[in-house]
């Protein structure tokens, strides 16, 4: 089942425009949950999310908060009580294409959820990555449907043998990967750039700073640049389905001792007890 415009529906009824914006302009914003055995992992804070992303490109739903969160419940209830993922988008809607707002258009929504497995292999052995340059827009905290320089980014970096790129501004400040954020970890105090328009506020990022206050672990929101990245101890990104994951090589160098790091799994074990 899809939820299509407020109605859980199948595949075949969903009918979506060649002119929806969404297709034209990637005129839109999404969010990614996460379900545990069938529950919406921190959903108030996607919800908080996806209202700001809204907010930011001024789009204005028919439905309010309350109704929306009860159609995702809904919808998360066709998977039953499975691991998975949950997505959804809204975009500006149907028009004839125009750069400029239409004047009468309604959203379009669009959700449905898959099932998705932890990905135990990633999150206890790590993964590769490269530094690319973070061509990307300067409004990064809004979840747009834009995603064209993540792509290819993302692209780049499978091609070189590695999983994720590391997204660095052309200033030398490492801001975050293609579709996750990231950490790093020196001298037992984990460092991450600040919230603001260079990247997004992830929610497992979220989860992690408040893991690392319960576990007594520094946690300092503060950029850093390429030398200080290379250097770290450890080096982790967050997203809602890989969790934390290690990052043991950058460009095909290691990081540390090119094993994941202790801070890291201390992490991750307090994240396991929480969801499992
Ligand atoms: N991406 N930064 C970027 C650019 C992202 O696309 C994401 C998530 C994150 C981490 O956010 P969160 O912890 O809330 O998932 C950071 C999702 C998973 C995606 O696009 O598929």
């Amino acid at each position: 089942m899809l939820l299509w415009n407020g109605k859980l529906v199948e595949e075949e009824q969903v009918r979506v425009s060649y002119r929806d914006r969404g297709y034209y302009f990637g005129d839109g914003i999404y969010e990614v949950f996460r379900l545990y055995q069938g529950n919406l992992f921190e959903k108030e804070a996607h919800l908080d999310r996806l209202y700001n992303s809204l907010r930011e490109i001024k789009i204005e739903l028919k439905w309010n908060r309350e109704q929306l969160s009860e159609m995702l419940d809904e919808l998360a209830a066709t998977l039953g009580q499975q691991d998975g993922m949950l997505y959804i988008q809204f975009t500006r809607g149907e028009a004839k294409r125009a750069h400029i707002f239409p004047e009468v258009c309604e959203a379009v929504m669009l959700g449905y959820c898959e099932p998705l497995a932890r990905p135990a292999d990633l999150i206890e052995n790590g993964i590769e990555a490269i530094t690319l340059e973070d061509i990307r827009w300067l409004r990064c905290h809004i979840k747009s449907l834009n995603l064209l320089a993540n792509t290819l980014a993302k692209q780049e970096a499978v091609e070189a043998g590695a999983k994720e790129a590391i997204l660095i501004r052309s200033d030398d400040t490492v801001t975050e990967c293609t579709a996750s954020n990231l950490l790093i970890v020196k001298d037992g105090v984990i460092y991450t750039h600040p919230n603001g328009n260079l990247i997004l506020d992830g929610i497992t990022k979220q989860v992690v700073k408040r893991l690392a206050g319960e576990l007594d672990i520094p946690y300092v929101e503060q950029a850093f640049g390429k030398q200080q990245l290379v250097d770290a101890d450890e080096v982790f990104l967050t997203n809602t389905t890989m969790e934390a994951t290690p990052i043991i090589a950058i460009d095909g160098r290691p990081v540390g001792t090119g094993t994941p790091g202790a801070v890291t799994r201390r992490l991750q074990v307090a994240y396991v007890e929480m969801v499992e």
